[in-house]
């Protein structure tokens, strides 16, 4: 505990030093979270990360999270300086779409309107017509098909499954998914309900199908946190990331959160609802931040550019 207290007076005294402030995801560890709250800085879903850097006074932004989102940040404040813990926090979506793979798929299908989840690099982005995070891409899929337009949908299959399932959008997949969230089996949850017959079932949709299928609520972090806040319920299971449980107590600590089970602590549990990437987000790293000269964002100047007009769209569409 000592150690942790200097680290974070440690981390305190040079946010303030270097005009910086932590942009935080609610899947890193609750020490970062904490400091983020304390420091001035935000803890929260991917589209408000993406806003609270976007229009916070800060010079230096230290984005806790995973790579495409230090990216989002440095592509719509190129004016920043963008430091992360590591630049080796990636994603399994954002790997399993790589740039020129999806632009020959795009290519193949000049028809379609490319939507592409906030969950991929600069490249990806910067061919996408729309970028979306899980909390608004419903709406995006609703608003694209009443127009008509048929989409291209990357990389997320669960996502895109439920939000061709909830709108009935013309859509054409990519096969992406996240290790985390496609570790949860609904064969567990329905176990655990019988146990808890009153625990209402909150699920990330990227989230397979069946365990979407037994959910009382589903939705991305925050309409996650905020769910549990307005429901009724004293007790919830809940199919996302654990990381998300230091907001859930803080914001409802009268009630009692429940992980969902994922396929068990055996071999072939990759993540056990642990993102290996947010892992990397450990509070020595964020000390050594401004020491190093390995983990500044960089995005080339004209792929930025490119990239800002799908993620500016996705802002003023969220506004
Ligand atoms: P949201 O916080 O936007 O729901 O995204 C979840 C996620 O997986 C981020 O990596
Ligand atoms: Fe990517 Fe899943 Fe980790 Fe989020 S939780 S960063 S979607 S691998």
């Amino acid at each position: 505990p000592d150690q942790e207290e200097a680290l974070k007076a440690r981390i305190k005294q040079r946010l303030a030093a270097e005009n910086a402030v932590i942009v935080a995801h609610y899947y890193t560890s609750p020490a970062i979270q904490a400091l983020a709250e304390e420091t001035g800085g935000c803890v929260s879903d991917s589209l408000e990360m993406a806003r609270f850097g976007h229009d916070h006074p800060a010079r230096t932004l230290v984005v806790a999270g995973v790579k495409f989102m230090g990216e989002t940040a440095k592509i719509l404040t190129p004016d920043k300086r963008v430091l992360m813990p590591t630049l080796e926090a990636t994603c399994s979506l954002d790997l399993g779409c790589p740039a020129d793979e999806f632009a020959a798929f795009c290519d193949a299908h000049p028809d379609r309107t490319v939507v592409v989840y906030a969950n991929t690099s600069a490249a990806v982005k910067a061919r996408a017509d729309w970028v979306v995070t899980s909390s608004i891409a419903l709406d995006v899929a609703e608003h694209l098909a009443a127009r008509g337009e048929k989409i291209i949908w990357a990389p997320d299959k669960h996502l895109g499954d439920y939000v061709r399932r909830e709108t009935g959008a013309d859509i054409l997949m990519w096969d992406g998914a996240c290790i985390v969230h496609e570790e949860f089996k609904a064969r567990g949850i329905a176990d655990l309900k019988q146990v808890y017959p009153d625990a209402a079932v909150l699920v990330h949709p990227e989230s397979p199908a069946p365990v979407l299928e037994l959910a009382d609520r589903v939705g991305s972090t925050t309409q996650i946190i905020r769910a549990a806040q307005e429901m009724d319920n004293e007790r919830f299971i809940v199919a996302t990331d654990q990381g998300i449980f230091y907001k859930l107590q803080q914001q409802a600590p009268d009630k009692e959160f429940l992980i969902a089970p994922t396929a068990g602590k055996g071999a072939t549990c990759r993540s056990c609802a642990n993102c290996p990437w947010m892992a990397m987000n450990e509070l020595e790293a964020l000390a050594g931040v401004f020491d190093r000269d390995d983990n500044e964002v960089f995005v080339d100047a004209a792929l930025g550019e490119r990239a800002m007009v799908p993620l500016r769209r996705m802002l003023d569409f969220a506004a």
